[in-house]
């Protein structure tokens, strides 16, 4: 295993790799790995087999994050990650600094309309709009810019996301197609763990009792397909039944709850089987979010 810090080193590596009909298998992550990331490395590695090479990219990136929210929290264990993408078999972990990512951007308190000698972003403006995006305004916009620039280093043929962040999926694969990048992007399955909880490197961020009482968001994925098995229901009255359901653990406060179709992300105004649902939900300062299609 190979690690890479400097964006040109990773660019020819790339580049020799294509040269020489080398399958890349990519999988972009912020680091503090668990056991959903390694999914999406053995998923890659399947997919372009032991003659391939895959890549994990670790960096946590800044324009993803508002200013108000924990990109100095984020989690970070690199030793770790390292050993974990070693025992996968990862070939290459491409660890960026910031400078190297974004050279030339400065206060990211200015960010927008004060960009130094970065200035081009991607961005998504239709699927990004509702949920995590109306939540965090400048989310998607760092989210794309970040996996285009890592998508024009890496060189992937194949890059595998989770579903867990089913909108950044969304978006990412419209971006694909819009913008013509050759890359094959495959959504996996979200990891849990054995209580239900959708694992996260947030969730380290939860003591106790928040973990204990964090399964409410599966429970409330659960009841909706429960609800929707036989019959189709009003959103609205699903919404507020789903609300006191949450409340019933006391630490927890429900940011959104969303029904929607999962190609549009259009909300729905009736819930039938099939239908989409995505929620996020606050336990103290830590916002988890969950999706499953009911
Ligand atoms: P990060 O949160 O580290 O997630 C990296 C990838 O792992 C994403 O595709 C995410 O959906 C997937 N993932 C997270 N938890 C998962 C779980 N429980 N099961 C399966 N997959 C899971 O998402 C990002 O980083 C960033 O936005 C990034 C795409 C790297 C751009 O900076």
């Amino acid at each position: 295993m190979r690690i890479v810090p400097k964006v040109a080193a990773m660019q020819k590596l790339a580049r020799r790799w294509k040269r020489a009909g080398v399958k890349i298998g990519f999988v972009p992550t912020m680091g503090y790995l668990h056991a959903g990331h390694l999914s999406l490395v053995r998923e890659a590695r399947q997919r372009v087999g032991k003659k391939g090479v895959v890549v994990v990219s670790i960096y946590v990136n800044p324009t993803q994050f508002a200013p108000t929210e924990d990109l100095a929290q984020y989690p970070r264990d690199l030793k770790r990650d390292l050993k974990m993408c070693h025992a996968v078999g990862v070939d290459i972990v491409f660890t960026p600094s910031d400078t190297e990512m974004y050279p030339g951007r400065q206060n990211r308190k200015s960010e927008i309309g004060n960009r130094k000698s970065f200035s081009t972003y991607v961005v998504e403006e239709n699927l990004g709009r509702g949920m995590e995006g109306a939540a965090r305004p400048v989310h998607f916009c760092g989210v794309t810019t970040v996996v285009a620039k890592l998508f024009n280093l890496v060189l992937p043929d194949v890059s595998v996301f989770g579903q867990k962040d089913f909108q950044q999926a969304a978006i990412i694969k419209r971006m694909v197609s819009d913008l013509n990048f050759p890359v094959q992007i495959i959504v996996a399955p979200t990891h849990r763990e054995p209580d239900g909880l959708a694992m996260s490197s947030r969730n380290k961020y939860l003591d106790v009792e928040q973990r204990a009482q964090a399964v409410i968001l599966f429970h409330a994925l659960q009841a909706a397909k429960n609800a929707v098995v036989k019959k189709s229901l009003s959103a609205a009255k699903l919404k507020e039944d789903l609300r006191r359901f949450i409340t019933a653990a006391p630490l927890a406060r429900l940011d959104y709850i969303e029904f929607f179709d999962p190609e549009t992300l259009l909300p729905v105004a009736q819930v039938k089987r099939g239908a989409h649902m995505a929620l996020a939900v606050y336990f103290g300062k830590t916002r988890l979010i969950d999706n499953a299609q009911l």
